[in-house]
């Protein structure tokens, strides 16, 4: 059996929070804003939906504490703030960290009485207040997908909370990343990239799946040029860029990412490496291991003649990781530990991994370095 399912109503065009305010201010009577510390202000988006609510009466409070990768913890202080003043809705202002961070809190809105334990128990009500996502950055995906991925500090890691929650409202302007950095930039699209890649190498693959996948691809490639240095970003790339990464959500939102991201966790919350450059890190390793068909397929299909040149891009755009080797080896190697330890991770695969396979996997950059 296929299925395909993705409730959130997506508006994707220049000034879509300012022309969809009455759409916005259809969620609720008191938004709690969730951002970081600057982007969301940089960018304009925070700008915009302030003036969208406002201009329909809409009250509207700010948590803007969310840091990269955000911790259970903060999610609860969110959660309390949220409660205190009311709210009865959440708009998620900026890239992946603030959009699942609002999926998490809008979930502890509604269970209030719950402690932080709640945020992982498999099962639970998965009851939410209406959500909103405007994406800044070009990446996650996660204004489409049910995932909601967290730091938990006690562990050092990241996980995907067992929750499916969806936004109910995606307003998408290219126009916020004009102000990224091209590090940024490059780091996102990776991880769209990768979003894409492992949603096709999945177990769980279907033909509606790997619809979105080459839609994304497609897409994806008419930006190569820029990741190249060919040419400065036009507003024509920037909204290229955000529709490729929300095809890519919408890809995994079927069919989960896979071994790369697996792997990626404990090498962005030991060593600090920005997500997208993490998954990237080892997607020529994971491609490696396709059938020579598949990798052609999607290397070219993206605008990259070979793997060759796929690795000279991402290790141009992206930059190295800067860690010591002793330690880079040691963190790759526990991030193998961790993943052989995820049987449901391993199984989403489209091949038998055994723990050979997966160390060939991780150590694949420095072994062809
Ligand atoms: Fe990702």
């Amino acid at each position: 059996m296929s299925t395909f399912y993705m409730p959130a109503r997506v508006f994707e065009e220049e000034g879509a929070v300012l022309n969809h305010a009455g759409d916005l201010a259809a969620m609720g009577r008191k938004a709690l804003l969730v951002t970081g510390r600057r982007s969301a202000r940089a960018n304009g988006s925070y700008d915009d939906v302030v003036k969208a609510l406002e201009s329909k009466g809409v009250s509207h409070v700010l948590f803007d504490e969310i840091e990269e990768n955000p911790s259970t913890h903060t999610i609860m202080k969110a959660r309390d703030f949220g409660v205190s003043e009311g709210v009865d809705f959440v708009i998620g202002i900026g890239g992946g960290s603030p959009m699942d961070a609002a999926k998490a809190i809008s979930l502890m809105i509604c269970h209030k009485g719950e402690g932080v334990d709640y945020l992982y128990r498999a099962g639970a009500d998965d009851s939410v207040l209406p959500i909103v996502c405007v994406p800044t950055t070009c990446g996650t995906g996660s204004e489409v997908t049910p995932v909601s991925v967290l730091t938990i500090p006690e562990k050092q890691t990241k996980k995907s909370i067992p929750f499916k929650i969806f936004a109910d409202l995606a307003l998408i302007d290219g126009r916020y990343l004009a102000s990224c950095s091209p590090r940024v930039l490059h780091n996102t699209a990776f991880d769209a990239l990768t979003h894409l890649i492992e949603s096709y190498l999945n177990s769980k693959a279907s033909d509606y799946s790997r619809m979105c996948v080459d839609a994304g691809l497609r897409v994806w490639s008419r930006s190569l040029p820029v990741i190249r240095g060919e040419r400065t970003a036009g507003p024509e790339d920037y909204a290229n860029m955000m529709r490729a990464s929300m095809m890519a959500g919408m890809a995994i939102a079927h069919t989960a990412t896979t071994l790369p991201h697996g792997l990626s966790y404990s090498v962005t919350t030991k060593l600090h490496v920005p997500h997208g450059k993490a998954t990237a890190y080892f997607t020529a390793g994971y491609l490696s291991e396709a059938p020579e068909k598949a990798r052609s397929y999607l290397l070219q299909t993206a605008g990259f003649t070979d793997l060759a040149d796929f690795r000279t891009v991402y290790h141009r755009a992206c930059g190295e990781i800067e860690a010591e080797e002793g330690l880079l080896k040691e963190v790759l190697q526990g991030a193998v530990e961790e993943l052989s330890s995820n049987p449901v991770k391993l199984g989403l695969a489209p091949f038998p991994v055994d723990r050979e396979k997966l160390e060939k996997i991780a150590f694949y950059e420095l072994t062809h370095a």
